[in-house]
């Protein structure tokens, strides 16, 4: 699907038409996302890394390798968050990675957790996938409850699992499983 619908939000597939809100989002959310993400360098925050990751996005959706999501409110430009399903391996694994962020002007009202319900129902139903990976920095108290909350289960601690802010940092390992498993014509 090309946009979904929430009680709150509109989801939408990043489009070269998106860069400038996009860039405004992650200037805003600079410091909010620093401590949860890989080290990001000044060229980051220009329009043309922008632009790139735009291309990148739009070439691993044509590759089924990933989808991404941008989030607004309806009747809005402004971009107010992401989340993406990337990583996908089709075969016998049918899984992918989640990502997810939100402007710390809207965090502590439900939102991500809106919008992910609705995401996540649209990668298991429509795209067939059998497991959704989620992974978080133990510290990561907002990540913890939103992905229990949704359902995500524990399954263990990886040390040293990504490169967060120039540093291999420990993450907790969780799992949503797809409840109609076995139902999908990519079984
Ligand atoms: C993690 C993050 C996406 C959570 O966003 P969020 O929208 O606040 O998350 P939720 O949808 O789970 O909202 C839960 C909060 O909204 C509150 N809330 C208010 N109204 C609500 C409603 N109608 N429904 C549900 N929760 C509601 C809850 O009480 C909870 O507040 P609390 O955090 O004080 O306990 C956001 O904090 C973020 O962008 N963090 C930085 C990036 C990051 O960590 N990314 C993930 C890396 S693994």
């Amino acid at each position: 699907m090309d946009s979904l619908v929430t009680e709150r939000l509109l989801l939408t597939r990043p489009r070269m038409a998106d860069s400038a809100p996009l860039l405004a989002y992650r200037e805003a959310n600079r410091a909010h996302l620093e401590p949860w993400e890989p080290q990001r360098n000044d060229r980051f925050y220009t329009m043309q890394a922008v632009e790139e990751r735009l291309r990148q996005m739009a070439r691993q959706a044509e590759e089924n390798s990933a989808v991404y999501w941008l989030l607004r409110f309806p009747h809005s430009a402004q971009v107010v968050g992401e989340c993406s399903f990337t990583n996908i391996v089709r075969g016998p694994f049918q899984a992918c990675h989640l990502g997810f962020s939100l402007d710390s002007r809207h965090t502590g009202q439900g939102l991500m957790h809106e919008a992910l319900v609705a995401a996540i129902a649209d990668i298991l139903d429509v795209h067939g996938l059998h497991r959704i990976m989620a992974n978080y920095q133990p510290r990561n108290s907002g990540s913890e409850k939103l992905l229990r909350r949704l359902g995500f289960e524990r399954e263990g601690l990886a040390r040293k699992y990504l490169k967060i802010g120039g540093e291999w940092a420990d993450h907790v390992l969780t799992s949503f499983i797809n409840p109609r498993d076995g139902e999908t014509p990519y079984a």
